[in-house]
């Protein structure tokens, strides 16, 4: 494996780079007995056979959720819950046997103790990265029979990241009806890693996906979600089966509804943002994910017309910083979202 940073384009816009904790977490599944063998080991390259389904056919899952170094020093997981049941649905989608949620959970407090314990982590937060795939070694279009389970730890920063430009894509689908959108799964952005080279061939870092149906429908971008500030309302699509069901962004409507904002999550028309950037009803827009958190976007490429939009972003600014001080327990979050790590004796 070639040395973190030999890896070429890592750390960009768009990249949650290779600054890996040191340890990685590793479980299996046989059919006969389940889930188990759970180790903590240093991370370094796994002992894979080429045949390994998962890299043939794709029969993968993973996710992301983030820890946060607390006021009082302590560690906690954000909505640990909410991302492992997520995984457990994609799990359910991709015909992989799952983790119960409290068992992912357990797994993950004891990886961020393990991390956490020396003290040597200067990030005030890192990511945590649960794969799943299917590894038996055969040529086959069925199920593995056999799973494992690795848990990585990226450190990470938090920090705003720089507004997104925009490429509005009707060329390419990420997601139709029936399909995985919803689900979390390696094929859907290996799908879509074309789409984001002509984005970044247009200058561009992000792809603004429409629905596959009528390609009218905004839907999200490539791993983020998306909201529009349209005449002082926060305005979302809904979440179907072809939209990631994004846990910040169930983060910020709750925090936005608490904090009085109005919020609407409805179709929206791509022709209504593009009217809005001319009458000025589009106040701003972002993107928001566990990684990246809530980043404006400062324009959308639309076929041969690039609209700027407005650089003020008080809404995703003031929405930003609410939920910093939420993950980091300065602010009282609703029940279960924190939870905290005890770090070992
Ligand atoms: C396709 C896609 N949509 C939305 C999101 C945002 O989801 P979350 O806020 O749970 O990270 C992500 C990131 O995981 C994603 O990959």
């Amino acid at each position: 494996m070639p040395p973190s940073e030999a890896v070429p384009g890592a750390g960009g816009l768009s990249s949650l780079g290779t600054g890996f904790t040191p340890s990685m977490l590793t479980a299996s599944y046989y059919p006969e007995q389940g889930w188990g063998a759970v180790a903590i080991v240093p991370r370094g390259p796994l002992q894979l056979d080429p045949a390994t389904m998962a890299l043939h056919y794709g029969q993968a899952v993973f996710d992301g959720v983030r820890a946060f170094r607390q006021v009082d020093g302590s560690w906690a997981l954000f909505r640990a819950e909410s991302y492992a049941e997520r995984l457990r649905q994609s799990c359910d989608r991709m015909a992989i046997p799952p983790l119960a949620v409290d068992q992912m959970v357990a797994l993950w407090r004891s990886f961020v103790a393990h991390e956490t314990a020396s003290g040597e982590l200067d990030e005030d937060s890192f990511y945590l990265r649960p794969l799943i795939f299917g590894c038996d070694p055969v040529f086959g279009d069925r199920p593995s029979t056999c799973y494992q389970l690795v848990v990585l730890g990226v450190r990470l920063p938090a920090v705003r990241r720089p507004p997104l430009r925009v490429l509005v894509t009707d060329r390419f689908v990420r997601a139709a009806p029936g399909g995985v959108g919803a689900a979390k799964v390696p094929g859907n952005y290996g799908a879509g890693m074309l789409a984001r080279k002509v984005a970044q061939d247009n200058g561009c870092d992000q792809v603004l996906w429409l629905d596959a149906g009528r390609r009218r429908w905004v839907e999200e971008l490539g791993s983020m979600n998306v909201m529009f500030v349209l005449s002082g309302v926060v305005v979302t699509p809904p979440v179907t089966d072809t939209i990631l069901a994004g846990v910040t962004r169930d983060s910020l409507l709750s925090i936005a509804r608490h904090e009085g904002i109005e919020c609407e999550e409805r179709p929206i028309a791509l022709e209504e943002i593009t009217a809005a950037v001319g009458w000025k009803g589009l106040d701003e827009a972002f993107a928001c994910s566990t990684a990246a958190q809530v980043v404006s976007i400062a324009s959308l490429q639309v076929a041969d017309r690039r609209l700027e939009l407005p650089p003020e972003t008080p809404v995703a600014d003031r929405l930003h910083r609410l939920l910093a001080e939420v993950e980091q327990g300065r602010r009282s979050a609703p029940g279960g979202w924190l939870t905290r790590v005890q770090l070992p004796d």
